[in-house]
């Protein structure tokens, strides 16, 4: 299966924009059920998700269908999986995420409730920076055995309201250097536990151009995909995350070259060296090409 490009949030409880779903182009939209809804209407917002994924049940989906509950230690949780499961949704998002035992708990439960999702492949895709213990246990991931672990993204509103912190940028408008910290931290417990790297949400949603360039950094960071607010997002983040055909093409050649010297861990190719991690790194734009 290549990565999801983008992940759209769409408000749980907003009709308007839930009619919306099918017509943004997102590989994947994210029903929230957390952040983007106030604690008066969290009711409100399972019955509308869970009529928006009965509507379009496996089969008659344009795009995977995620859903947004809330954080495992809230309360809350249970009541949003009892909502939305028979819905069949094709991953979960568990948010602020202290350490693997919460998705650990989290897949159990799920997995309990197979009379609920028919016995459906959920993945779950947690936000693994959003509490002040959580980076912490980023590293724990990879050894967690956790089947359904779709990937691990990251948060940078929520650390900062639990750090106390005024703002989450440097004085240069860049992530101040926790951010990036707890970023890269994410990025490599994905990577070493074979998930996919999900980039977090670019906030300033006319920024066409900001948004474009920090796509294509994260990309070549590692990141596979991103999450997007606004569906003018969308279509950016999925060509930014999308090799060119002049990759596509250039990686194809570097697998070419080690076919034809089996055996050989080094080869030349426009007068460059090429070894392994090439290989491997072109094996990986193939696998995303579109
Ligand atoms: N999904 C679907 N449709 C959306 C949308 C979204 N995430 N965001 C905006 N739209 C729709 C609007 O309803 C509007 O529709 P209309 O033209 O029929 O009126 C159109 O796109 C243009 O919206 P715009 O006026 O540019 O933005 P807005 O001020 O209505 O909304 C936000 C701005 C940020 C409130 C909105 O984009 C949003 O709700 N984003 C998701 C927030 C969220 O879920 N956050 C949680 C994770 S961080
Ligand atoms: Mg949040």
């Amino acid at each position: 299966m290549k990565p999801i490009r983008s992940f759209l949030f769409i408000p749980g409880d907003s009709e308007k924009k839930i009619a919306k779903a099918d017509s943004t182009g997102a590989d994947a939209i994210i029903f929230d059920l957390e952040d983007a809804v106030a604690m008066d209407n969290k009711p409100a917002a399972r019955k509308l998700t869970a009529a928006a994924l009965a509507d379009r049940l496996p089969g008659k989906r344009v795009c995977q269908l995620w859903v947004r509950i809330n954080p495992w230690d809230s309360g809350m949780a249970q009541d949003d999986l009892r909502a939305v499961l028979s819905g069949q949704p094709d991953g979960i998002m568990l948010p602020k995420a202290n350490s693997p035992a919460d998705v650990a708990a989290l897949s159990r439960w799920i997995d309990d409730a197979d009379n609920l999702t028919g016995g459906a492949d959920v993945k779950i895709l947690p936000l693994t920076t959003e509490t002040a213990i959580a980076p912490f246990h980023l590293g724990e991931y990879a050894d967690a055995g956790l089947e359904r672990l779709y990937g691990l993204t990251w948060g940078a509103e929520d650390l900062a309201a639990a750090l106390g912190a005024s703002t989450n940028l440097g004085a240069d408008g860049t992530w101040a250097f926790t951010y990036k910290m707890v970023r890269s931290l994410c990025l490599m417990a994905a990577h070493a536990s074979g998930v996919e790297a999900v980039e977090t949400v670019y906030v300033d949603f006319r920024d066409s151009e900001g948004l474009r360039a920090a796509c294509l950094a994260a990309r070549s960071e590692g990141f596979s995909g991103r999450m997007a607010i606004h569906p003018a997002q969308v279509p950016i983040i999925n060509e930014a995350f999308t090799p060119s055909e002049e990759e596509v093409a250039h990686a194809a050649r570097i697998v070419a070259a080690f076919a034809d010297n089996p055996g050989s861990g080094v080869v030349g190719l426009d007068g460059k060296m090429l070894d392994v991690p090439h290989l491997k790194a072109a094996q990986r734009v193939l696998a995303q090409a579109r």
